[in-house]
């Protein structure tokens, strides 16, 4: 997607030879303030662009992991190597599933290879995992833009779409597109007028300062609101739809995604608003039944009890925002039961969040 007026993906390999090949990451850390690219070198910068989240979002914290995987292999491609490099990214970060299944991918595909072949297969593999995803991410896109046209036919066309989305599954949590933005992307490319809600998604804002960016870049009309609004918002019919990611669904439907996420599930049922849940294949994880079994991450204290933000002067600063003292605990995810979710937007259609919807829609994923 677009940063200014020119066209960006999250993740990308460098130009150099394939001994000295690096990978450049937009710092997210930094957004909506300072547009700043970062270099990385070695495994150990993977797994810190991944655990200090950097990077974040279950599609890119995969990819990252694949090119991971590429830049030990660059410095040391033994079988010792290969398993460390696996066991230290698979630790980063513990939710979205897509770090496991990208980090499976590369091993499957260099186990098998002598060391001195293993470098130019795993870039290799690294930039189709990238270009699969946003191949994905696209026709989540078509097929979640046949809903919003459907809203838009439905109010007679007589107003912008009102669309509610939770933290940031935006093009800055995958390769390019997003998930839940996808959609709404391709509606505004369509000329479907389309108004975001986006939640400030406290603690890390990654509504606030992740997906505002992006879509103020893209020019689509959007207001932040804060995380408590959205339940006033569907009461009094200001939101046709809401569309979230996920960062790991079961195989019955359950979705695991930023906490806050079930809230709205919850608003939503009571007032009748469909509640979408995008995500490409690579999120479902099949050996799970119940969202009970996802493991969910618990982060740091201090981003309950700080908060950045830029000064008058323009300076980034981070300020504390609770007494001295105050314990804090944060959750990083929540699990939305199946039945609270209208359909999942998928690559491959639209499914009904049940297993057997999507054992159709993936028969040879689903033989887990
Ligand atoms: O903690 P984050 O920022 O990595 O959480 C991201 C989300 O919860 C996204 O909604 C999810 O990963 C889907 S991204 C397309």
């Amino acid at each position: 997607m677009k940063v200014g007026q020119e066209h960006f993906r999250t993740i990308w390999a460098t130009d150099d030879e394939l001994e000295s090949r690096a990978v450049e990451i937009i710092d997210q850390t930094k957004l909506p303030f300072r547009f700043e690219i970062v270099r990385m070198e070695t495994l150990n910068e993977a797994v810190h662009a991944i655990m200090d989240m950097l990077v974040r979002g279950a599609p890119l914290i995969g990819a990252t992991a694949a090119y991971g995987m590429a830049l030990a292999m660059r410095h040391d491609p033994s079988d010792k190597n290969l398993d460390d490099a696996y066991d230290n990214l698979l630790a980063a970060r513990p939710t979205a599933v897509n770090l496991r299944w990208a980090l499976d991918d590369l091993k499957n595909i260099l186990s098998p290879l002598r060391p001195k072949q293993r470098l130019k297969a795993a870039f290799a593999r690294a930039a189709e995992i990238c270009d699969e995803d946003a191949a994905q991410c696209s026709a989540i896109g078509d097929h979640g833009l046949e809903l919003i046209r459907g809203a838009y036919e439905k109010c007679g066309r007589s107003r912008p779409v009102n669309i509610l989305t939770h933290c940031n599954a935006g093009w800055l949590a995958t390769v390019d597109w997003g998930t839940a933005t996808a959609p709404i992307y391709k509606a505004f490319e369509a000329g479907i007028p389309v108004h975001v809600w986006v939640d400030e998604t406290r603690p890390r804002n990654q509504g606030a300062s992740l997906t505002a960016w992006e879509l103020g870049q893209n020019g689509v009309p959007h207001t932040v609101i804060v995380d408590n609004a959205g339940g006033h918002l569907m009461q009094s019919g200001q939101v046709d739809m809401c569309i979230v990611g996920t960062d790991r669904t079961t195989r019955t439907g359950d979705v695991c995604n930023k906490i806050g996420t079930y809230l709205k599930a919850l608003a939503a049922s009571d007032n009748s608003v469909p509640f979408y849940v995008a995500l490409p294949g690579t999120t479902i994880d099949w050996s799970i039944r119940s969202g009970r079994d996802i493991p969910i991450e618990e982060r740091d204290q201090t981003e309950v009890t700080e908060i950045t933000g830029l000064t008058k002067a323009g300076d980034l600063e981070t300020i504390q925002i609770v007494p001295s003292g105050s314990a804090a605990f944060n959750p990083a995810f929540d699990v939305t039961p199946a039945e609270y979710v209208t359909a999942l937007i998928t690559e491959r259609g639209i499914a009904t969040p049940t297993e057997d919807a999507l054992m159709r829609l993936y028969p040879k994923e689903s033989r887990y």
